[in-house]
């Protein structure tokens, strides 16, 4: 994908353009006054569960996250769908009820969308928030010594293949779909609040792509594997072999970049699994930490110290007991 990107043409020389593609991140950010900017997202995916209604909530939540990583709110969306005529309208109803009801309690107004004709269902949004200029979030910015704090499990991208095998506990399903249904706004308010170095959310390239990508070349990270939250099932379900392309696909990119010690395979799996709609991951300064974790708690939102920033070369290590 970065490939591809490099023909796409910025106006780097806009002073206005906050954050662009010249040191892309979870949003484009564009400065209109001196009191605000708008944050600028998009994102959609084919069908991730079997309930129309929740892949909309989930679709959502995921295109929402994107404006709340970069600590900004979002307030307006427009739908994106991609549907086939054979496929019965009502369940696309469904979808957009789902989305409609994720968006309402986000404060999100739905303000219009485009359809086209397309073998295989899609659905996202495009979502533009606003940010003041001087509050932007960033996925870089961390320092040595930080540490990081992740607010919601991992497993999702595992947990929802095994949903489409059928070889998901009911159970397991039920809080994976809750878990990705869950906005990151209260996550982000309190990041805000607080004041952290750096964020970003974890999606598509796993815990261990979107962390190498706030690290950058001049840090590295230690992971203490005992420490991260997993929906415990990911672990069996990767043990069997179920295992998404795009988390597939992260592993053999990134495993060069990555200390695993004697982890075994599933664990593994779940390090490098593509996530939907997953939590943000911060680098917080040390003496912030409890009051970030308090104030969290505080919202609902269960966030976790997971491991420390050091001053290495982009590398991650992973430590286990
Ligand atoms: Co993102
Ligand atoms: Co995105």
């Amino acid at each position: 994908m970065a490939q591809v990107l490099r023909h796409v043409k910025t106006t780097t020389e806009d002073p206005r353009l906050l954050v662009g593609l010249d040191a892309p991140d979870d949003a484009a950010v564009y400065k209109i006054t001196d009191d605000i900017a708008i944050v600028q997202t998009v994102d959609f995916f084919t069908p991730i569960v079997d309930d129309p209604h929740a892949w909309g909530r989930i679709a959502a939540a995921n295109a929402l996250s994107d404006v709340y990583a970069m600590g900004g709110t979002p307030v307006t969306a427009l739908n994106l769908i991609g549907w086939p005529r054979s496929l019965d309208f009502e369940i696309l109803g469904r979808v957009l009820d789902g989305a409609g009801a994720t968006c309402e309690e986000a404060d999100v107004s739905i303000v219009g969308g485009h359809s086209v004709d397309d073998p295989e269902p899609k659905f996202g949004l495009a979502v533009t928030g606003t940010v003041h200029p001087d509050r932007v979030v960033r996925k870089t910015g961390a320092s040595p010594g930080s540490l990081l704090v992740l607010t919601k499990p991992l497993g999702m991208g595992i947990i929802s293949s095994g949903i489409k095998e059928g070889n998901t506990s009911e159970e397991t399903a039920r809080i994976a779909i809750d878990v990705m249904s869950r906005l990151n706004a209260d996550a982000a308010r309190v990041m805000v609040a607080i004041g952290v170095e750096a964020a970003t959310d974890v999606t598509g390239f796993g815990l261990i792509g979107h962390l190498l990508g706030m690290l950058g070349d001049s840090l590295d990270a230690t992971i203490d594997f005992e420490s991260l939250p997993v929906l415990h099932e990911a672990f069996d379900l990767a043990a069997q072999g179920v295992l998404p392309g795009g988390s597939k696909r992260n592993l053999e990119a990134m495993a060069d970049r990555v200390d695993l010690g004697d982890l075994n395979d599933a664990a593994t799996a779940v390090l490098f699994d593509a996530q939907t709609s997953g939590g943000l991951l911060m680098a917080v300064e040390p003496s912030k930490a409890a009051e970030l974790l308090g104030e969290l708690a505080v919202t609902g939102v269960t966030g976790t110290v997971i491991g420390a920033v050091g001053d290495g070369t982009g590398r991650v290590e992973v430590v286990s007991a």
